[in-house]
């Protein structure tokens, strides 16, 4: 298992930054992603940006000023800045002191808004643009303008390497998830699931989904589930049941080198699930706070620095997600197009 242990985060990817609605109109939020200070903004017309959380004059975080009109406004001096992060006032020159402010700029970022949530790009270096062709990730079956109806986020006490593969690791699931409502202390079954490669990932091909659990016997119908996996480290669960979808939305976002973000949201069109709200967000709450409490011990072993293992076909999405960030490192750094290692093929294991 080679490369896992290299803690980095890929760059020039896009991140899931935060629900659209922690931030309101004329707000600012300050936000650490990837060990860089970032400051989000949204302008009273709605529009989001995002630049560098410091002010160039002498360091104070622009998070404690405030948005005037468009334009941010440090607390220390008055310096503003416009969404672009270019400096457009310094109160404390006079008139005849002539100053291009506009040679003075903070770092910004690109960022969007898709189906509720923001999205930064996070560059190798400041200034660079997302490549067109980099899409940014949408969930099945609801329109871009269609928010989650319900999500919860959490703080890993780890890497985004550790919070991703305890994602992707389909054997850990009846021994972590163990409760009445999901799984009872019931023996393994045999899994056989067909993967397909997918843009910077891979996809567990759509299928007819085995009622064995008591939130899929509720859903009814014939429940086919597809699953997809892609760098930075979003995760696409969709269930389709007839006419209807239920899409999760899972992302983990490095704060620091050792913790991260997952966000997990939730979309649907099954009218019900509206009323069943307040019952579901405590199960998913327990559900990833299980995963949580896990890498939390998986930690305390890491400190020895011990040998890790890949072993079997159940390991391979955990596998196939470190091969899918070296080769996407090792293009970005020879500057070519990235291949995906992942082959399309059937993995069987038990769980
Ligand atoms: S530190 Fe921001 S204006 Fe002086
Ligand atoms: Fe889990």
């Amino acid at each position: 298992m080679s490369g896992e242990r290299d803690l980095y985060f890929l760059r020039n990817l896009w991140y899931y930054a935060l629900p659209g609605q922690q931030l309101q109109p004329g707000q600012l939020l300050g936000k650490t992603l990837l060990e860089e200070p970032i400051l989000f903004g949204r302008t009273e017309a709605g529009q989001v940006f995002a630049m560098r959380d410091l002010c160039p004059h002498r360091g104070v975080p622009l998070r404690y000023g405030r948005l005037v009109g468009t334009e941010v406004e440090c607390p220390y001096h008055g310096w503003r800045f416009n969404p672009q992060g270019e400096c457009t006032l310094i109160p404390g020159l006079v008139a005849e002191q002539q100053f291009n402010t506009q040679k003075i700029c903070v770092q910004s970022y690109p960022v969007r808004e898709v189906q509720g949530n923001i999205w930064i790009f996070m560059p190798a270096k400041p200034g660079d643009q997302p490549p067109l062709e980099l899409d940014i990730p949408t969930v099945p079956g609801f329109g871009l303008d269609f928010a989650a109806q319900a999500w919860q986020q959490f703080q890993f006490p780890c890497h985004v390497d550790y919070a991703i593969s305890g994602l992707v690791d389909p054997q850990h699931v009846p021994f972590v998830h163990r409760a009445w409502w999901w799984r009872t202390d019931a023996p393994l079954f045999e899994k056989a699931k067909a993967f397909d490669p997918a843009p910077l990932g891979f996809t567990m091909r759509r299928h007819r989904l085995l009622k064995t659990t008591f939130f899929y016997r509720l859903l009814g119908g014939t429940p086919e589930v597809e699953i997809s996996f892609q760098l930075p480290g979003v995760r696409i669960e969709a269930t389709f049941t007839g006419p209807n979808t239920l899409c999760n939305l899972t992302t983990m976002t490095p704060i620091t080198a050792t913790q991260t973000e997952v966000t997990t949201l939730f979309y649907w069109t099954t009218p019900w699930i509206t009323w069943l709200k307040p019952f579901l967000l405590p199960f998913v709450n327990t559900f990833v706070h299980q995963d949580l409490a896990m890498v939390a011990k998986q930690q305390e072993g890491l400190r020895y620095d011990p040998n890790l293992m890949l072993v079997g076909d159940g390991d391979a999405q955990v596998r196939w997600y470190y091969q899918v960030k070296k080769e996407f490192s090792q293009a970005q750094a020879e500057g070519r197009e990235f291949t995906n290692p992942v082959k399309s093929q059937i993995l069987r294991w038990r769980s």
